[in-house]
């Protein structure tokens, strides 16, 4: 057996490193706090020896100009949104307007807006990509493939949880279903039967649109193993159910004995037997 080691970075860390974290970091605070008293002391020396002179109303007036050029710049710098969708400002729309007039109305040729064009683009380009990888070299399944892989998936499942031994004891299936006859059973199954089963095969089991399951004739075999099976996964192509989807195993278990009990119970008005004899 190999231990499980599991290192963490954490793990080497000792107090003295921690201690000597501290200490740098109190270092460079009190560092930067000197700096910053340094620059406070060179000032005031400065300003002591050789005074600036206070702004003249000129100067005020000169400063507040540059200031206002400055936000009018900015205020031109066309904004993200404004990129985003072409958008051209209100002063160029004369070179915009096209040879094109109705009405007085004339028309301006917008460029498409970037976020269309990135779109428009972008589905090319993935449209490639998805060319390459599903068609040209298969990298990707198809949705076919993936449907019929993942139902291979979870048919390897099932058989593989009904093989193993725990699973097969904790539920009843094809293959470990054995004929009862006690008498809850029974009753419990024909208690199953008279709410879903007599729709098609008659309120005795005689047959109406499904097979007489009283006789000895069988379409899908009359062994235990094989009812179990017939009403599990049904006939869906010839109009029998698949119990499995609205029942419990165990339901299905006790209907399938309920099913044999009948054998030979000779119903009123059977239905011509089909399947062969056993
Ligand atoms: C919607 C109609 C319908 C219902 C409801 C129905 N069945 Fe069926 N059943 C059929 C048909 C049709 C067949 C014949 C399938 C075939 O031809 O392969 C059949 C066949 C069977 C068979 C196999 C008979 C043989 O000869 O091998 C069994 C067992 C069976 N049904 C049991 C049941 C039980 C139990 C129920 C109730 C839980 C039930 N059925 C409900 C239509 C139905």
């Amino acid at each position: 057996m190999k231990e499980a080691v599991n290192h963490s970075w954490t793990d080497s860390i000792t107090s003295a490193d921690i201690v000597i974290s501290v200490m740098v970091i109190a270092a460079l605070i009190v560092l930067w706090v000197s700096v910053l008293l340094l620059r406070v002391v060179r000032f005031y020396v400065k300003e002591s020896i050789n005074p600036t002179p206070f702004a003249t109303a000129e100067e005020k007036e000169q400063r507040r100009l540059e200031e206002e050029a400055r936000r009018a710049l900015e205020k031109n710098k066309p904004t993200i949104w404004s990129k985003l969708m072409q958008l051209k400002p209100i002063e160029d729309e004369a070179e915009l307007v096209m040879d094109h007039q109705f009405d007085g109305i004339s028309e301006l040729n917008n460029p498409t807006p970037a976020w269309f064009m990135a779109l428009f683009y972008g589905t090319i380009i993935f449209g490639i990509g998805y060319l390459l990888n599903y068609h040209v070299f298969h990298y990707g399944k198809s949705q076919e493939e993936e449907y019929v892989a993942e139902v291979q998936k979870a048919a390897d499942d099932k058989i593989a949880f009904l093989a193993s031994p725990e699973n097969a004891a904790s539920a009843v299936n094809e293959n470990n279903i054995v004929l009862s006859k006690d008498a809850a059973v029974l009753k419990n199954g024909q208690a199953l039967f008279a709410t879903r089963c007599p729709p098609c095969h008659g309120d005795h089991a005689q047959g109406l649109v499904g097979p007489n399951l009283t006789d000895e004739y069988w379409l899908h075999g009359g062994k235990i193993k094989d009812v179990f099976k017939t009403i599990k996964y049904g006939v869906p192509e010839k109009g029998m159910i698949a119990w499995e989807k609205s029942m419990s195993a165990q339901q299905i278990s006790d209907i399938a004995n309920y099913v044999l009990s009948l054998q030979g119970t000779k119903p009123a008005g059977p239905k011509a037997p089909q399947g062969n004899k056993e």
